[in-house]
């Protein structure tokens, strides 16, 4: 049962059998005042449910009805160990579709655990049941996309949750080809090393040249019945564990780093999510997978890579692995499958994690079209982004800092680290419109919080998917205020850049592919 702001109590009490003022005096006693995610206990006896439970949902925001949904859930689930199957969960008066899509989530993103336990798994709910005053199709329609999207976040924490010893490139691969297999308009390719080395894939081999466990690069292209423009291309970071390699990490630094392809598993989600709704917008997932390990055959801090494209890094770090898988996909999606607008998702950075914390995600675009849309699709989806500076005037003398004597870049150009790392990405765009986005703080929850639960969390599914199904817009062009300008067939920022002014940064390797 919802309580609202300073304690106000849902219309239907009465005619649900319960005194107003029983249930009033109950909470006041407590100190219910209605905060989100406040709860009491109210034992009705001699009545089927037997319990009744009041849960805060202060204004019913979105995000307090977040909190309301989950705190219900949770309390839900603990009885469900003593019997109970059933948590009707009514929304309060007024709750629009917004409301509807809301809670569905939360009741699946609240309700999810991780177990790997000997013991059998604790009772847990057989149903969930939402009322929705005065619910029409637009509710309906709203619950569905929440149930899919919200399948899609599942899957994701289940891909990042899942051990390292059995989450391997070759594992999360083939958990890819047997979900998309279900999609008819999804095509899924898998490649080996034979294929990564024929397709230059050089930071690829490299990262994952020291495990026994082979790396894969998953590509998975939902094709749209319409709305085949802009392509986008999704790229997530793929380290199914992050050793550091030879420059090893400490053991606490390691213990978390089987998550380190949150990245990865958000993209797939998404393009997962995509095509169950069946969005108009042409949607690729590219996942380059690796462990990062240490043996006689690892890469080493001196080694040159090159890229696709011919782009090439000194390495300096072997724990800078990320950026160097990210930069061949991001050539790979740019000059072999004709992106138009790029967006990476990785755990990329500590440097993000402590500017941020671990609630927000860092955003890093130059094109305020792309930032500003994803800043609003994160706040709907109850994501923070909080938007890094990447303009000239924020970051043109830290270009120096990637400079190597030998390569086109080194791949450990220091502090500030979140900002030198997208700088180090930057070049294999060549000037697509491009957004990156280090998760590093929030793919992983410390604890339960609201619809988030300890373990990988799915960060940035909602939000890319919010996005995409908002219809990704133009680029405002110089000159213009109005983005309906562009002529036709033009949509990317590539070719608006076309005879501007060259930023200093756009010296990336345009060399003409043989193959
Ligand atoms: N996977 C890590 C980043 C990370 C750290 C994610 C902590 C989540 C929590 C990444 O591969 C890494 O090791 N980055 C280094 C880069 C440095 C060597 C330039 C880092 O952030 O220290
Ligand atoms: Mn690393
Ligand atoms: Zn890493």
């Amino acid at each position: 049962m919802p309580v609202g702001a300073r304690g106000a109590l849902p219309g239907w009490l009465a005619a649900a059998d319960l005194d107003p003022e029983w249930v009033a005096g109950a909470l006041a006693d407590t100190g219910n005042g209605g905060r989100p995610g406040g709860i009491t206990n109210l034992p009705v006896p001699g009545r089927q449910p037997r319990s009744l439970v009041a849960v805060g949902v202060g204004d019913a925001t979105p995000a307090h009805l977040r909190s309301y949904v989950a705190v219900a859930v949770r309390r839900a689930q603990t009885l469900a160990e003593h019997g109970a199957t059933r948590l009707v969960l009514p929304l309060p008066e007024g709750a629009g579709p917004e409301a509807v899509r809301v809670a569905a989530e939360a009741v699946v993103l609240a309700g999810y655990r991780f177990r790997l336990t000997s013991a059998p798994h604790p009772p847990r709910l057989a149903r969930v049941v939402l009322v929705v005053p005065g619910a029409g199709p637009a509710a309906v329609d709203a619950l569905h996309r929440g149930l899919v999207t919200a399948a899609a976040v599942v899957w994701a924490r289940d891909l990042v949750n899942t051990p390292p010893d059995t989450a391997d490139p070759v594992w999360v691969a083939e958990q890819a080809q047997a979900r998309f297999a279900l999609h008819e308009r999804v095509g899924t390719t898998v490649l080996g090393p034979r294929q990564l080395r024929a397709a230059g894939f050089g930071g690829l081999l490299a990262v994952g040249g020291g495990s026994d466990r082979p790396p894969r690069l998953v590509l998975a292209t939902y094709v749209p019945a319409t709305g085949l423009r802009p392509h986008v291309v999704l790229v997530g970071k793929g380290i199914t564990f992050d050793t550091g390699g030879v420059s090893i990490k400490t053991t606490a630094g390691m213990r978390q780093m089987h998550t380190d392809m949150a990245g990865g598993a958000a993209v797939l989600a998404v393009l997962d999510a995509v095509a169950r709704l069946g969005l108009p917008v042409r949607v690729t997932a590219l996942v380059p997978l690796a462990e990062n390990a240490v043996s006689g055959a690892a890469y080493r801090p001196g080694d040159v890579l090159t890229h696709v494209g011919g782009r090439t890094t000194e390495v300096r770090s072997t724990d800078a692995e990320g950026r160097l898988v990210l930069a061949d996909a991001l050539a790979h999606a740019r000059l072999d499958l004709a992106a138009e607008v790029l967006v990476d998702v990785a755990t990329l950075t500590g440097a993000a994690r402590t500017a941020l914390g671990a609630r927000t995600g860092a955003l890093f675009t130059t094109d305020d079209v792309l930032a500003d849309d994803l800043l609003a699709a994160g706040a709907a989806a109850g994501e923070p982004w909080w938007r890094m500076p990447l303009a000239e005037e924020h970051v043109g003398h830290l270009r120096a800092q990637l400079d190597s004597p030998v390569a086109d870049a080194n791949n450990s150009p220091g502090a500030p680290g979140a900002t030198t790392a997208a700088l180090f990405l930057q070049p294999f765009t060549g000037g697509l419109r491009w957004a990156h986005l280090d998760v590093a703080g929030p793919a992983r929850a410390a604890g339960d919080a609201a619809e988030l639960v300890k373990g990988g969390t799915g960060f940035a599914v909602r939000t890319l998917l919010r996005w995409l199904e908002s219809g990704v817009s133009e680029p405002v062009r110089p000159g213009t205020e109005d983005p309906g300008a562009a002529p036709p067939g033009v949509t990317g920022s590539a070719a608006a850049a076309v005879g501007e002014e060259a930023t200093p940064w756009q010296d990336w390797v345009t060399r003409p592919r043989t193959s």
